[in-house]
């Protein structure tokens, strides 16, 4: 067999990057609320490709025309910045990283104003924001597609790798697939209700009182899973959660900007640990993923965490295949 993806196979990748039938091109990804099932799955494909190529060390899919992608940071990031900083290297492009301390965005100077700037400058922004209406606001006064690289609403690009890693250990997404989400209703919740609804993955969320989803997430993955077939259940319990589950899912207790409430959430959220015991509910040969960071002996124990370090480690390197596909599709070969 050969070691190498066969030329007809990295023709029918460059196609489908090409021809882009789901309209990717020059499209913001701002949300999944705007973001088809068709257009999902078109970013999971170009990835699978994508991933065997990169594997393989083969740069059969890269830009004649070298791109540029800035990258804005409000706040911290290991894996967002690194996996589109090397992304846009095997892309044959360049990434530029800007802290928002260095730009001094909407106090430096007015977010349109580096909107449009940038705009002038690279084929793509990619902003983590703390208010979800600055990617919004980059969108509307920019000339370039913006990605979201995570805000206080909403981790889209976080739920492309996860749902590549799930189809991975899975074979295949759909009805037959429960992932559980334990822990607190935000941001990496809201992509996953609607990346499960979209994609027809049934999902079920255990998160305390007063920190569940926010309902207009949970109404459109209702809504969206009364189509395709998906189950979505919110509730408080984390073992009727992850009951039968295929994927148990959980996330930090204080994200990003909540710092001031990390001693009480901590109690709060004592009961939601991701531990032997709770994973003895789902199914014996369930995996556990993790956004990450993890905080060890929080959300999750230590042991869980080794047992299912693989699984976990491959989501993060699946952001790189799916941030890749993701470019590919705006941009266009
Ligand atoms: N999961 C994730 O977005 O990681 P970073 O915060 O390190 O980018
Ligand atoms: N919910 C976390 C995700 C980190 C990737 C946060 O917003 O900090």
């Amino acid at each position: 067999m050969s070691q190498t993806t066969p030329n007809e196979e990295i023709e029918a990748l460059r196609t489908l990057i090409a021809e882009d039938v789901t309209g990717w091109r020059k499209k913001h990804c701002l949300s999944l609320f705007d973001v088809s099932a068709e257009q999902f799955r078109a970013v999971l494909d170009v990835a699978v490709g994508l991933k065997a190529l990169d594997l393989q060390r083969q740069m059969a899919v890269a830009w004649t025309y070298p791109r540029t992608l800035a990258m804005i940071f409000e706040k911290p990031s290991l894996r967002t910045r690194v996996s589109f900083e090397a992304g846009m290297t095997h892309l044959r492009g360049h990434a530029i990283n800007l802290s928002s301390n260095e730009i001094g965005m909407g106090n430096r100077e007015s977010v349109a104003d580096v909107a449009n700037v940038l705009s002038r400058w690279v084929d793509v922004i990619a902003a983590r924001v703390f208010r979800h209406e600055t990617v919004e606001e980059l969108a509307s006064t920019g000339t370039v597609p913006v990605i979201n690289a995570l805000s206080d609403k909403e981790h889209p690009i976080q739920a492309f790798a996860d749902l590549l890693t799930l189809q991975e250990v899975a074979g295949t997404l759909g009805n037959s697939l429960k992932l559980a989400y334990v822990g607190d209703g935000n941001n990496v919740l809201h992509a996953l209700l609607l990346a499960c609804a979209k994609l027809g993955v049934n999902i079920s969320a255990g998160c305390p009182e007063g920190y569940l989803p926010d309902p207009l997430y949970v109404a459109e993955a209702k809504r969206i899973a009364q189509e395709t077939g998906a189950k979505v259940e919110i509730g408080h319990d984390p073992i009727r959660a992850v009951r039968d589950a295929d994927a148990v899912y959980t996330d930090v207790w204080t994200s990003m900007g909540q710092e001031a409430e990390t001693k009480e959430r901590l109690g709060v959220f004592a009961p939601y640990q991701v531990n032997t015991t709770l994973m003895s509910h789902a199914k014996a040969s369930a995996v556990v993923l993790h956004c990450l960071p993890a905080h060890r002996g929080e959300e999750v124990t230590t042991e869980v965490m080794d047992r299912h370090a693989p699984t976990i480690y491959e989501q993060a390197e699946n952001r790189l295949h799916t941030q890749k596909a993701l470019l590919m599709l705006i941009v266009g070969l």
